[in-house]
């Protein structure tokens, strides 16, 4: 049931406008929302209805996946939303709040539903929640959902503090964690084609799985985020959350039901079995971590990230970061799992490979074929896809052996407007699907791991490798897999 009152804190800023608006605009033009909602645009800035619809009529002109143009379908939709300015350190502007939510419940016929967005900087998450309860605003029928975006802390105690505070409010099974990674259409795939398939799941495993890779590769900069993200940095940023999660979906075991808890278990024993740095020579033998100066990407240069805007000029913030990771159990025992992303990177890539052991002997040896290692490869953004490579006879040649690839393209389906992350994640909180949000055990076992590389990273420098804007990262990258026999398998 989608019928709710949405509440989106932080409602001029970016996220609102490139991905939550444009995301509602999709799930009304789908029947996904239905009549029986209303959305409560909340910022500081003072703002009249006409003006946030006009904004919102620019922002889905500019990011949904629909085409709009101000009719009847337009004002029909546009008249669930408005907008009202909010100081969120005053427990006034909250009553305020409560009465506006309660008139539009009863015009809308919502039942008392409500989900509240914070689409804002996590420092003021405790406050918000601590201001929702004491201006009245959870009281009253229908359920209450809190859905927060990350960066959930900066470390494993901030996280818990952070923790804390919201938790005083709401309870867990009401607080719907973001990454926006586990709302992607292949990330979800994943274990369909694990666990729907005779084929994989067999070999899923040390016997036959040689290693496997996480590239999430960007062709960006840090963009107007430098304030934020030389604090951050790519571990903080992207490692945390939605490299290991993806790990985690990799490396879990079949759940015995599809159902959230059950998946979330199974997750957080992944996250359990992660082999933890003891030592900050262990950090610095299985990590990389590298940041860009100034080069070239598609043939126009670019500035290195000390001259970035927010950004210290002396800053030592990782903006490329590889790991080899280990998953201690009966499963993945001495399979490495390689993850690597970065910033200034040629390619703006989101792959998955699976690198399978070589056939136990190779009877095309006296033919002088070395064998190529079969392939499976999820391709998850921005094409979508699963590929497969294995080897066959070279037609019309005397058996020459050639890599082929088995491709599914599900982004070249022509017609196919598959839903964005958000959209997904915003009708899954509505519905109280928590499958695909994060657990408070799995983010705090993320921190967990993570922390020890951040701290070993802390104690000195000089292991910060500097790599051209355009290029894939420091050679080191490459040497972290290569000591193992290994290569990073180029993207698609
Ligand atoms: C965000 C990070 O979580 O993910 C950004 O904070 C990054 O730094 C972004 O650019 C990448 O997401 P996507 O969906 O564009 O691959």
């Amino acid at each position: 049931m989608t019928s709710a009152v949405y509440l989106i804190f932080g409602a001029t800023g970016d996220l609102a406008r490139r991905k939550l608006f444009p995301a509602f605009y999709s799930m009304y033009r789908e029947r996904k929302l239905g009549d029986r909602f209303a959305v409560i645009g909340l910022a500081r800035r003072p703002r009249t209805n006409e003006q946030f619809r006009d904004d919102l009529y620019e922002s889905i002109q500019e990011f949904a996946r629909y085409n709009v143009t101000k009719d009847e379908q337009w004002d029909s939709f546009v008249e669930h939303f408005h907008y009202l300015p909010l100081d969120i350190n005053n427990v006034d502007g909250f009553k305020k709040l409560r009465e506006l939510t309660d008139e539009l419940d009863g015009k809308f016929e919502i039942g008392g539903n409500k989900l509240f967005y914070l689409a804002l900087s996590p420092e003021l998450f405790g406050n918000v929640s601590h201001n929702l309860k004491a201006g009245g605003m959870l009281e009253g029928t229908g359920w209450n959902r809190l859905v927060i975006e990350k960066p959930f802390g900066y470390d494993l105690p901030s996280a818990e503090k952070l923790n804390a505070e919201i938790r005083q409010v709401f309870d867990e099974q009401d607080i719907y964690r973001i990454d926006h990674y586990l709302g992607k259409e292949m990330v979800q795939n994943i274990n369909v084609v694990r666990f729907a398939n005779t084929f994989f799941e067999p070999l899923w495993n040390n016997k036959y799985i040689a290693n496997i890779q996480i590239t999430l590769s960007e062709t960006v900069g840090v963009e107007e985020r430098g304030g934020y993200y030389d604090r951050s940095g790519a571990l903080r940023d992207m490692g945390q959350n939605h490299m290991l999660q993806m790990l985690a979906v990799m490396a879990m075991e079949p759940p015995s039901r599809m159902h959230p808890e059950d998946i979330r278990d199974e997750k957080v024993k992944v996250f359990r079995s992660l082999r933890g740095f003891q030592t900050a020579a262990e950090v610095r033998a299985n990590t990389v971590r590298g940041q860009y100066v100034s080069g070239t990407l598609k043939g126009k240069p670019v500035p290195g990230y000390r001259e970035e805007d927010s950004v210290n000029p002396e800053s030592t913030t990782e903006t490329y970061f590889a790991a080899r990771v280990f998953v201690d159990n009966f499963r993945w025992a001495g399979v490495p799992f390689y993850i690597r992303t970065g910033k200034r990177l040629p390619a703006k890539t989101t792959e998955v490979v699976v690198e399978f052991k070589n056939v136990p002997n190779n009877v095309y040896l006296s033919r002088k074929h070395k064998l190529e290692p079969n392939l499976l490869v999820f391709r998850i953004n921005p094409m979508e896809g699963i590929y497969f490579k294995i080897n066959a006879k070279q037609p019309g040649t005397e058996g020459t052996i050639i890599p082929v690839a088995m491709d599914f393209c599900q982004s070249c389906q022509v017609g196919l407007n598959t839903p964005e992350a958000y959209e997904r994640l915003l009708y899954d909180a509505a519905r109280g699907d928590s499958t695909y949000f994060t657990r408070w055990d799995e983010v705090a076992l993320a921190w967990k791991y993570v922390d020890k590389i951040a701290s070993a990273w802390g104690e000195r420098t000089e292991d910060l490798h500097l790599y051209a804007a355009g290029t894939w990262g420091p050679e080191r990258g490459q040497q972290l897999v290569a000591e193992d026999g290994f290569r990073w398998w180029p993207v698609q």
